[in-house]
């Protein structure tokens, strides 16, 4: 079971085979989460800290039961109520943190980057539960994870992700897996909410529906970030809509057996319609959120084995 990384900072670190390892081993945390007990002793008398410096609901959740699953005391940090209010720096509050000798740090920020930063200055591992529009890999292994489970392989589909891609770092996790695994990407947007670049992803790019959905196996929703835009990048949610908003109608473009997913939280009547999301013969949604727990609780454990063989290499170096 090959996993090389020392953190969790984002799929551009990984290897196929190492996506492949947290999924196989997420496959069995799913029969686990199924059972009446749920309890592991893989993080026993390990201390899991999570600190959310943005919103959070299903993520922060998914983190904490998974540690707690696994047997590690769990600490959140509700950041509302912390010393960041007073001004305290990032750095300065991951330090504290770390002097009290946490084995596992959860981290979510609002900028891009920041949670790399932070990893270089503790010394445990560290998980990004998503930096801005950097990445968000535990959204992308557990989107992999219900993809495999829904289509039974994740290579060689064609996956259309739609919607406001230039604010999403879930877009952009997913881009980067669904590429290592050799899978088609399409990617499907208003010109206004493409990032830059984009002609260098090696993904094909439209801004129509009809087109962009034709033959897709997969279709992947994204809500609209309103909080990272600072300005009209579209004309009016009605009307975005119209042209983008997923309904039995568009998805009638893609093959007669695409799922349908979602990240959350969703806009119903925005980016989705509420029936199409609610459609247990087409939507995955409520599959990705359990998905999260399993994965999650892979990550964990296969961080958490590196850091012990890491520890025991340093102790038997210093007694040697
Ligand atoms: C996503 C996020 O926070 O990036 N949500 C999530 O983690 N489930 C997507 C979003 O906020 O739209």
């Amino acid at each position: 079971m090959p996993f090389r990384a020392r953190h969790l900072l984002g799929i551009e670190h990984l290897a196929p085979d190492e996506i492949t390892t947290v999924l196989d081993l997420a496959e069995r945390y799913v029969d686990l989460n199924r059972r009446t007990i749920k309890r592991t002793d893989v993080l026993a008398g390990m201390t899991q800290i999570n600190m959310f410096f943005e919103n959070s609901t299903r993520t922060q959740a998914s983190f904490e039961l998974a540690g707690k699953r696994l047997g590690a005391d769990v600490m959140t940090m509700s950041v509302a109520q912390s010393s960041v209010k007073k001004g305290e720096t990032l750095i300065d509050t991951a330090m504290t943190l770390n002097a009290m000798q946490p084995d596992l740090l959860v981290v979510r920020h609002s900028s891009s980057g920041a949670v790399n930063l932070l990893a270089s200055k503790v010394n445990c591992a560290v998980l990004n539960a998503g930096d801005g529009r950097h990445e968000h890999p535990t959204q992308a292994l557990l989107d992999a994870l219900t993809i495999r489970r829904a289509k039974g392989r994740l290579h060689r589909l064609t996956v259309a992700i739609c919607g406001d891609i230039a604010h999403s770092r879930v877009a952009r996790s997913n881009l980067i897996l669904l590429g290592k695994m050799e899978n088609r990407i399409r990617l499907i947007a208003p010109p206004t909410l493409m990032p830059s670049g984009v002609s260098e992803f090696g993904c094909e790019v439209y801004d129509d529906m009809a087109e962009g959905l034709k033959d897709a196996d997969v279709v992947m929703m994204l809500r609209l970030q309103k909080e990272r835009m600072d300005g009209g990048f579209i004309p009016s949610e009605r009307e975005y809509y119209h042209r983008y908003g997923l309904d039995a109608e568009k998805l009638a473009y893609a093959k007669p057996d695409a799922i349908v997913m979602h990240p959350g939280p969703m806009n119903r009547g925005v980016e989705i319609d509420g029936t199409l999301a609610d459609d247990i013969n087409r939507s995955v949604i409520q599959d990705q959120v359990e998905m999260g727990v399993a994965v999650r609780m892979a990550c964990m454990e296969l961080l958490a084995r590196n850091l012990k063989a890491e520890r025991g290499r340093v102790a038997a170096e210093a007694g040697a």
